[in-house]
Parts: C-alpha cells; structure tokens; sequence
C-alpha cells in the first residue's frame, strides 16, 4: 500500500495540531521568496544551514522527496528538539537533523548538491567562516540559496526613533542608531561576502513586505517583536533612561499611526542563488 495511504495525520490529535503552526508569518515571507525561484530536483545532498524549528528543512525534504537526503545545523538547542519532534510527528524521514555551528561542517568537501539558508546571515557571528565552509562542501556548479532581510528594514520605525532621540536632546545617539540599523546586509556587503568566499551570486531577486500595525502601541507590544528585535532597539539608549525614551517614542509612533490610519513598516529582502 502507498505509504500516504496508509499514513495517518489527523489534525485532531495534539501531535498534528503541534506540528500546524509550522513556520512563524514573519520566516514565511521569506520562505515563499525562496519557494518561488530555488530550483527543485531530486538533489542527493542538501543543507539547510539555521533551519530555526525546521524551516525551510522539513519542508524541501518532503518537496524534493526520498531520493534526496537533508541536512540541517543549528546550534539553538531547543529548536532543534520542535524540528526533530516535528519529523518524527509527521514521519519524515529523509532529514539529518544536527545541533551545531556552520561555521564548522563536519562533511567532506564538494558533498552537497544544494546548500540553503532562509533568514540565517543577519545571525551568524562569523558569516565569513560559514561561507567559506559553504563553498568547500558544495560540489563544483552546485548552488546556494539564500534569502534575507536587508539594511533598510524598518526605515519607517528608526525615522520615528532618530527624531525621538533629537526631541529628547539625545541626538549624539543618532551613530548607535545607525550601527544598530547596520548589523543587517546589504546588496554590496552580501555580495562581498558571498565574493570572497569564491561564490559567484548567478540570480538576485529583491522585493519587499510590510508590517502593518494599528499603532505603535500594537508594534511594541508584539510577542515577535520582543523575541527578536526590541533588544536591539533598546541596545541604542542606556537602561536609565530607556523608560522615558520608549515612552516618547510609542506616542510618536502613535502620532504617525494616526496621521496615516495605521503604521506601516517596509522590510526590504533579497533571495541571491550562488555558485
Ligand atoms: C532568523 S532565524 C531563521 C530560522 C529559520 N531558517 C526560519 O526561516 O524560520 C536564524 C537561525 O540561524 C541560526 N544560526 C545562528 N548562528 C548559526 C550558525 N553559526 N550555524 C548555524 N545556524 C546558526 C539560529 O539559531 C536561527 O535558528
């Protein structure tokens, strides 16, 4: 019997219901950029580098099927152990699931015949390293895809900020803010990167999203914000007076909010296809 047949995934039991909330709104939008352009074969050897709790790993697995075999690394303990919960729930059996840093493949050299990376680079301590581990376990002409936001993200957001340190006197932050802004790629320094690793970019695609809030109060109080960028922001300014920032800041936002019906943030992102 065809084993999709006779695999059983009821959306009623708690183990499928767990595995439904798969992929966070803010990695799909990234993820259908990469869906939309990543070439889709039967591949031996693919590695997903950061694949978070699972994605885009699980799902090219089960999308490029059983003749292919994919790696994904990642040293956050605890999302490895939803990604490997999550394929053992839904029985996916083509994946190697590892708890470590890219920065270090434990492969051979010229092993994959595809390499991808949704939202990864902004977070790797050494991109360098990674790269250029990247480069030595891909096989000649194989490629690596990858997808990220960029330099530019939350423009609207840092414009508000930039202005609230100035009403407040605190213009002499206006360089931190900038370096904050920084920590995200750009064309140029993904390419020179991607360069000197000896990777040459073949395909390049921008595009954008936004972020639509009712107000800045909405947007500060967002759970996604507070996992994974209100630490940053508030990385700007010194803890002593953080409270009086914020406070100045969220009603401006509000003010914008409100002379626009609604406060709209543009995340520009980038999907490049390497050599
Ligand atoms: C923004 S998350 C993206 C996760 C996932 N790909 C997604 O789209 O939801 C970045 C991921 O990179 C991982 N990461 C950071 N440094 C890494 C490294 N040196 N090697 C492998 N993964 C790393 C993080 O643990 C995290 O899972």
């Amino acid at each position: 019997m065809k084993n999709y047949l006779s695999k059983k995934l009821d959306w009623r039991t708690a183990e499928v219901t767990f595995t439904y909330s798969e992929v966070s709104l803010w990695s799909s939008q990234f993820g259908n950029l990469m869906f939309e352009h990543l070439p889709i074969s039967k591949f031996k050897n693919v590695l997903d580098i950061g694949f978070g709790a699972g994605f885009p790993l699980l799902e090219i697995a089960q999308r490029f099927g059983k003749n292919s075999k994919v790696y994904g690394i990642d040293p956050w303990t605890e999302a490895v152990k939803i990604a490997r919960k999550k394929a053992k729930i839904l029985g996916i059996e083509n994946v190697e699931i590892l708890e470590s840093d890219a920065s270090n493949l434990d492969f051979e050299n010229d092993f994959f015949d595809l390499a991808v990376c949704n939202l990864g680079i902004n977070n790797f301590e050494n991109p360098e390293k990674v790269m250029s581990e990247v480069q030595r376990t891909l096989k000649p002409n194989a490629k690596f895809c990858t997808t990220s936001n960029l330099s530019g993200s939350f423009e609207e957001f840092y414009q508000v900020y930039g202005e609230t340190l100035k009403e407040l006197g605190l213009g002499h932050l206006q360089s931190k803010l900038e370096e904050q802004k920084a920590h995200r790629g750009t064309i140029e320094s993904f390419t020179e990167l991607f360069d000197k690793a000896g990777l040459k970019i073949t395909k390049k695609v921008e595009d954008k999203f936004h972020w639509r809030f009712a107000d800045g109060t909405s947007l500060l109080n967002y759970a996604f914000v507070l996992i994974g960028f209100l630490e940053g922001w508030r990385g700007i300014i010194e803890p002593e007076i953080e409270e009086q920032v914020f406070e100045k800041l969220e009603s401006n936002l509000n003010k914008l909010a409100e002379s626009k019906s609604e406060l709209r943030l543009t995340i520009p992102m980038v999907y490049f296809e390497c050599e």
